[in-house]
């Protein structure tokens, strides 16, 4: 699975893995790949420091990336308690209620909430930047936005390519004037934040818009097959995020988690705003159905969401309330049915997209003929 982009960056295969566990990044990396960690969940610049400097030692040599989230619009001088403030009592009784008719129980005394929304604060992101440029990252990702132009250049100085999500042709003419050097074009069936269009209709959309820019597809993508129909649509490589979260490296520390997404089918997910208060795709629970119902008080904006359901996310998870357990997670779930290693993966979308590449080339001989 090589391509121009993908012996540019000097890797076997030109398929990206996004994922927020460092094993995972590593594994992807030593199988050829290009592992790029997420740093959303970093809040200590000393944790993010950590998980590199074993990225360092584990991605045996080969290149990894960082993405972070960089909000296209600056919040300046405000921290999360000007935010909490923001939150109204209606909203956070209908957590407390919704809890409470499942008995969830409550956090440890001095337990932190695990996700937070300091990541998603731009000075946040830049004390990840300054983290992240004293290590050997080859690429650095933007998911909300064109990074600021200060940013592009400090990551060009240091020869790190720059990519950036978009959910559009519009959004992706956006990071080209920006500076960037690889736009991922993500559809609507992806796992995370998503816009409306799908892969299928978005990449090619992209591909003309962006020329000459390396393209990356995502969303949706979790076969080799799959890998060749993004080639022909005339992306430079796939970016796949869902796939990793159940194999064997990754840790989601909750059995039934995984056990439910092995379970799940494609049908099975929701493009929803409770888990940020912007449209994510996720896993369908009844916590999103709670969230989702017209008779409930509605989604809060990002960043209030974020921050209003952070303890209770945190507590769903801890005591593993199956009917609201979930995560984000794209439609790619209906795949995922058997824990793997990333090795495993890799090799099952090389063998995949050999067979296609083999029947189209067949297909193309049958009709060359007739
Ligand atoms: C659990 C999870 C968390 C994600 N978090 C981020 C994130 O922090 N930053 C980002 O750029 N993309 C994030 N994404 C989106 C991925 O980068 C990727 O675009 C997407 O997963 C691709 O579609 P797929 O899920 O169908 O493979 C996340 C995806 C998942 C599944």
């Amino acid at each position: 699975m090589q391509t121009e982009l993908s012996r540019k960056l000097g890797v076997e295969h030109a398929v990206f893995g996004f994922t927020p566990f460092p094993a995972v990044a590593a594994a992807i990396s030593r199988a050829g790949g290009f592992g790029v960690l997420g740093a959303v969940r970093y809040t200590a610049p000393d944790d993010l420091k950590r998980d590199l400097d074993w990225l360092d030692a584990h991605a045996g040599g080969r290149p990894y990336g960082l993405d972070v989230v960089m909000p296209a619009k600056k919040v300046e001088g405000v921290t999360e308690a000007d935010v909490e403030a923001m939150i109204p009592e209606g909203h956070r009784q209908f957590v407390r209620d919704t809890l409470a008719r499942y008995g969830v129980p409550g956090l440890a005394e001095g337990e932190a909430s695990g996700w937070r929304i300091t990541g998603w604060m731009e000075q946040v992101a830049r004390t990840q930047l300054d983290v992240a440029f004293d290590h050997p990252i080859k690429l650095l990702a933007n998911a909300l936005g064109s990074p600021p132009a200060d940013v592009v250049a400090r990551a060009h100085d240091r020869g790190v390519q720059v990519a950036a999500l978009a959910g559009s042709a519009r959004h992706a003419r956006k990071h080209q004037e920006a500076g960037i050097d690889i736009v991922v074009a993500q559809g609507y069936e992806a796992g995370g934040h998503t816009g409306e269009i799908a892969t299928m209709v978005l990449t090619p959309e992209v591909v003309e818009a962006v020329d000459p820019l390396p393209v990356l597809a995502a969303g949706g993508i979790g076969s080799g097959q799959q890998v060749a129909a993004a080639l022909t649509l005339g992306a430079q490589g796939v970016w796949l995020g869902s796939i990793w979260l159940t194999t064997t490296e990754a840790d989601l520390h909750s059995p039934a988690l995984t056990r439910k997404l092995l379970a799940a089918g494609s049908g099975d997910t929701v493009r929803s705003r409770a888990l940020t208060g912007k449209p994510a795709r996720q896993l369908r629970t009844e916590w999103t159905d709670a969230w989702d119902d017209p008779a409930g008080p509605g989604t809060l904006p990002m960043p209030l969401q974020g921050l209003l359901v952070a303890e209770a996310v945190s507590r769903i998870q801890k005591y593993e309330v199956e009917p609201l357990l979930g995560t984000p997670v794209g439609q790619i779930v209906g795949r995922m049915s058997s824990e793997r290693s990333v090795q495993a993966v890799l090799d099952d979308l090389t063998r995949g997209f050999e067979k296609a590449v083999d029947r189209i080339n067949r297909i193309a001989g049958r009709s060359g003929q007739s």
